[in-house]
């Protein structure tokens, strides 16, 4: 089924510049701060300080004897990864130029932006990662066992775009130990992006990737939605952190090492059309609230997961999901469970299915926030046809941008914690 194959696209918005590397001296890096919580049954809800950062690639990234010249990976002064640790520095970012907006517990994200002499709407797609309280490092997010929630105002995010919640296997450093010197500016610049579309980026894990290898790793997508159509979907890895190879039969899977299709749950693919949408029962039109739950197989963090269960709330109304029948009406599903993803996504069992999106779970993953919009497929697979109600072109971003230039995205009161810990029935 064409329109299950989910976010496999996800990443290919990327605007590839470049990125890592020492740090420059130019633009001073002001993290946006965003509070976040953390939760327990006894405890309830504790505030983190925490704060946002954009990825590296949106950096300028320049000649340190001679600031005004750009590096370009394969070209000198960074014709290889370690004279590009040498001879290049990443500067810091005016968040206000990029899109990005925190408030307190909010996070606003906008696609574009208008240039205030032109009066030109240009790009700007951020992805932004969760840094810890400290800043120096990535906020280690354990979701087996337990649960992830926030609230999310997408009423003004039409078809064809793309707000996403979702976790990467990134290291947590940004890959400053993993690049072996090679990479001075770390999480803080927002370095070590992967994902498990296996992305080829300029640097990986910071340093130059002169190989075109791809960065390949567990990437599990909470929340990929416009005020039209919602999915969410695993994409296990075979296992690790980052894997690094030039194509998916080399990463030693002859089938691909990662899941890019991962296994999907969307409603309305489902069959029901009423239950998201604008005026819809969860009502896109107004604010609500999104719980993901990472059930494992015997309650505790040692277990395996099992399922993957999703409730709305709005109005102080817990709504639930709605009841899948797939495998030819002989597997009833309200979650992504093994015998779901049985059903609809073999490609994700031949991945060690959930199982393995839960160990990464287990070992720590990277909150990311972005948004994007998608030249080459419109993000049909997530709205259109099978998927959704919005016709094959109205997600032309060249269209969007004519009658929504301010489309945003807004996720507030991002809370995660023991299962039954983040919210009140
Ligand atoms: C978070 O920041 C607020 C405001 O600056 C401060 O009052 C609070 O003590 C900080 N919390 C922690 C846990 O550091
Ligand atoms: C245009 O934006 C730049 C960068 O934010 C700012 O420095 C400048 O003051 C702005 N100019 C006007 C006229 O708003
Ligand atoms: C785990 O907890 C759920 C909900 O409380 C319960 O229904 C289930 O039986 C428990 N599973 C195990 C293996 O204890
Ligand atoms: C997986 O699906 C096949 C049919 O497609 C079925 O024979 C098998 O029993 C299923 N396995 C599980 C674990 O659900
Ligand atoms: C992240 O947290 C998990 C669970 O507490 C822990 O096992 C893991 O070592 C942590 N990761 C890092 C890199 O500290
Ligand atoms: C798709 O929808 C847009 C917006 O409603 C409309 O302008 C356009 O004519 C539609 N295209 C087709 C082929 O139906």
């Amino acid at each position: 089924m064409a329109s299950s194959l989910a976010s496999f696209l996800l990443p290919l918005l990327l605007t590839v510049a470049a990125s890592a590397q020492q740090i420059g001296t130019t633009t001073p890096e002001r993290h946006p701060p965003l509070t976040t919580y953390k939760c327990s049954v006894a405890g309830g809800c504790q505030a983190l300080n925490t704060s946002v950062v954009i990825d590296s690639s949106t950096r300028w990234l320049h000649s340190i004897s001679t600031p005004s010249q750009g590096c370009n990976v394969g070209s000198a002064p960074c014709d290889t990864a370690e004279a590009c640790a040498a001879n290049c520095a990443l500067e810091g970012v005016d968040y206000s130029l990029q899109g990005i907006q925190t408030t307190g517990d909010a996070l606003k994200l906008n696609q574009w932006r208008q240039d205030n002499t032109t009066g030109k709407w240009q790009t700007v797609s951020p992805r932004t990662y969760l840094l810890s309280p400290t800043g120096d490092t990535y906020e280690n997010i354990t979701l087996l066992n337990a649960e992830l929630t926030f609230d999310v105002d997408l009423s003004n995010l039409p078809c064809g775009m793309n707000g996403a919640l979702y976790l990467s296997e990134m290291e947590l450093d940004g890959g400053i130990t993993a690049s072996k010197g090679l990479n001075k500016a770390g999480a803080p610049y927002g370095t070590g992006y992967c994902d498990a579309q296996c992305p080829s980026l300029p640097f990986i894990n910071g340093a130059a990737n002169t190989a075109k290898l791809g960065a390949c790793c567990n990437e599990m997508d909470i929340w990929e939605a416009n005020a039209l159509a919602t999915a969410y979907t695993p994409h296990p890895c075979m296992a690790e952190r980052i894997r690094t190879c030039d194509n998916d039969v080399d990463c030693g899977q002859p089938k691909g090492y990662c899941d890019k299709w991962g296994c999907s749950f969307n409603a309305y693919q489902q069959g029901y059309h009423d239950f998201y949408g604008r005026g819809k029962q969860v009502d896109t039109n107004k604010k609500f609230t999104v719980v993901t739950q990472f059930v494992s197989s015997n309650n505790r963090t040692d277990g395996k997961l099992v399922d993957i269960r999703r409730l709305y709330i709005q109005d102080g109304k817990v709504i639930q999901n709605v009841q899948a029948k797939v495998g030819g009406g002989s597997v009833l599903a309200d979650s992504v469970t093994d015998p779901y993803c049985n059903a609809t996504a073999t490609w994700t069992q031949e991945r060690g299915g959930i199982a393995h999106m839960g160990e990464a779970l287990a070992r720590g993953m990277v909150l990311i926030f972005s948004l994007w919009a998608d030249d080459g497929g419109y993000m049909t697979w997530l709205d259109s046809g099978n998927s959704g109600p919005c016709n094959a072109t109205e997600g032309n971003p060249a269209e969007i941008v004519q009658h929504t230039p301010d489309a945003s995205v807004t996720f507030s009161n991002i809370r995660w914690g023991e299962i039954g810990s983040t919210f009140k029935a």
